[in-house]
Parts: structure tokens; sequence; C-alpha cells
């Protein structure tokens, strides 16, 4: 029962949604495994394998943390179904007549179900007779309602304003799509069960992660001191430093920007000082020694710089010239799940340094409900 939950001897709701996670992830994916042929199980989406395969685009709509899990997800869609997909801010979506196609499989996140601006953009679609599934926590909410089939986070009630659990359900919740989607198409039984295997091992890794927390609490404080941070990533990683970015800004108030580790030289580089620190997410793949030239550029202005990035990565002279937080590794495709709890550690920790009112921040709302 929600009414029940209470923070208990945790100091925030975020802090104990946090820890929540792994027991959270073991929920989103119970049932929903199939080993043996590799694929999701994904039965409240209402489409049989033929729908599934009819689908052409693939557009994700949400605002806030969704939006950016909704842009992770169309990373493994694309990747892993090889259907052009990407994820659209829902605030945004209906005031631009949007083109909607009967081939195009339109999918709202939310964690509340109720964002008004998600809302009318999921009875935009349906109005222009578009198909639309939901990635939604809360059940019987008024997206989850509205919508033609969906995805069930099974987060449990979420009351800190910066969602942690729901936003890594989200993400599941998108790999399981995404390998549902692939299989009925392009993507082998081997690949198939590579990545329920990965899925298998992400609830133990982020207890791994978790227990990590001591050993930042000393970097996010250095970071509070900051007026103004850059969080940069670029493909998987974007999206992760957009998250933390906005983690950040949400509790801490300091001015957070993500930016594409490529785009810096071409202009962010001129704010780069002793006094602008940089949170770089640098995942174990083909871009790693792109990444270590571009982060070069910052450390040779004295820009601090924290790299959070995966285990046995060789980050080579940056070592020594910049924080390393590592997680454990993955299958590479879900790289950016893992990649994202050290970066609501930091914005947590960072807050509390503050002394913020971590769940209720200033100026914001759990969900908005009204235009
Ligand atoms: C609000 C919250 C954000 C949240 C967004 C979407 O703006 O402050 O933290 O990501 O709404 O909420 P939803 O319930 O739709 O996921």
């Amino acid at each position: 029962d929600p009414g029940d939950y209470e923070a208990g001897e945790h100091e925030s709701f975020m802090h104990k949604e946090l820890l929540e996670q792994p027991a959270a992830a073991e929920r989103m994916l119970r049932g929903r495994l199939d080993e043996r042929f590799g694929t999701g199980h994904l039965g409240g989406l209402n489409l049989d394998a033929r729908e599934l395969r009819a689908i052409r685009r693939v557009k994700i709509l949400g605002c806030g943390s969704a939006y950016y899990v909704g842009q992770m997800g169309a990373s493994l869609i694309e990747e892993l179904a090889r259907i052009p997909a990407d994820a659209e801010a829902a605030s945004e979506f209906r005031y631009r007549n949007p083109i909607v196609e009967p081939d195009t499989l339109y999918v709202a996140v939310s964690q509340s179900g109720e964002t008004i601006d998600t809302l009318l953009a999921v009875q935009e679609v349906r109005r222009k007779g578009g198909r639309v599934i939901g990635l939604v926590n809360v059940v019987g909410s008024a997206i989850a309602r509205e919508v033609d089939g969906g995805i069930y986070l099974h987060a449990g009630p979420e009351v800190a304003v910066a969602s942690t659990k729901a936003l890594t359900n989200m993400f599941l919740g998108f790999a399981l799509l995404a390998v549902q989607l692939g299989r009925v198409r392009d993507l082998s039984i081997a690949d198939g069960r590579r990545l329920i295997a990965g899925l298998t091992a992400i609830p133990g890794q982020i207890e791994e992660v978790l227990a990590t927390e001591p050993d930042l609490a000393d970097i996010a404080k250095r970071l509070a001191e900051a007026e103004s941070l850059f969080f940069v990533g670029r493909v998987r990683g974007f999206p992760v430093a957009r998250e933390g970015a906005q983690k950040f800004k949400e509790i801490s108030y300091r001015h957070a920007e993500a930016y594409q580790t490529s785009e810096l030289k071409h202009g962010p580089l001129a704010l780069i000082s002793t006094d602008v620190p940089t949170v770089a997410v640098v995942p174990d793949d083909e871009l790693v020694e792109r990444n270590v030239a571009a982060l070069h550029e910052i450390t040779a202005r004295g820009g601090p710089l924290t790299v959070v990035t995966h285990r046995g990565v060789d980050l080579g002279d940056l070592a020594g010239r910049a924080h390393r937080v590592d997680v454990p590794k993955n299958e590479r495709e879900l790289d950016p799940i893992l990649l994202t709890i050290p970066l609501q550690l930091l914005a947590y920790q960072a807050a509390l340094n503050l002394g913020h009112d971590i769940d209720k921040p200033r100026n914001l709302a759990k969900s908005v409900t009204v235009e």
C-alpha cells in the first residue's frame, strides 16, 4: 500500500529509493525473461509477432528524466532491432503538428502516469490513429488507462522528486522491448541469450555500484562547491550525461550542463577552467580512445575531471589527472544503466552536503498534472 510507504531510518526517500533499485529491477524482470529463446516476454503489449514485425519506426515520448531514459531506449531499439527510433520531449510533441503514421509504434514513458504533457501527447497520437504503448509505474494511472497496451514498471511507490528506481526500470523495459523487437527480426538467438543473461546480472551489479557510495562522498563534496559543471558523454554515454546533469541541477541547484564530448571543441571548451569541473561518462566501447583524447583538452586547461567508466578501461595518461569511478561491465548495449547509478549517488551526496531538502527540491513537483 503506497500510503504505508515511509522513509523509515533513511534520511530521505531518495536515498531509500536509490538503495531499493536491485529489488525493483528484480521485480521488473521477473517472468519477463525467456532464456531458452533469448527474448523478452511482454504479454501486456497486446501485439503478436506479425504486428511487432510490421513496426517501421519507434517514437518515444516522455518528460524530464523519462525523456532522457527514452533516449537511451531509442538507442537500444536501433541497435538491437535496427528500427529507426527516437525520443522527443512530450511537452513539445503536440505543438508541432506531428506526423503520425500507422506503422510507427509510440511509447509513452512516465513514472506517475499522470504527467499532463505526456498524457496529451498520447491523446494526440490516438486522435490521429496511431498506436501507443505505455511504460508506466503507477497501475491504473491516466496514461496507463489511455494506451493500447504496455509494460508496468513494478518499481513500487516513488516519493522523491528525483526519480531513481522508476528510471532504472524504464531502461530495463526498453531493453526487453528492444530484444523482443529484435528477435522477430535479425537479432540472433545467440545475441538474444547474451542480452537476457546480461539483464539477469543487472540487479546484482547495481548492488555492487551502490556499495561504492562511501568512495563517492569526497568527489561529490568537491563538485558541490562549484557554481557550474559539465556532464559529458557520447553515443550511449550522452543520455547518461543528460540524466546525470538533470539530477545534479534538480537537487543541488548548481548549473549543470550536459554536452556531447565530441562537441566540447565546438564551444564549451571556452568555459573550462579550474573552477568548472566536468563529469565524463566513458563506456567501455569503441570510442574510449577518442573520449580520452577529448578529455585531455579539459585537464590541459586545469579543469577538474571525474571519469565514470567501466572496470578495466585504460584511460591512458588521464589516470592521475582525473578521479575515476568504476562500474562493473555488462553487455555493451546495456551499458547506460550501470553508468547512471554513480551519477545518482553524486547528485544525492552533493545535495546532502549543501543541506538541501533532497526529496522536495524548490520549484519542482513530483508530477506536473496541469499545463
Ligand atoms: C517532473 C519531475 C521529474 C520527472 C518528470 C516526468 O517534472 O520533476 O523528475 O522526470 O516530471 O514525470 P513522470 O511521472 O511522467 O515520469
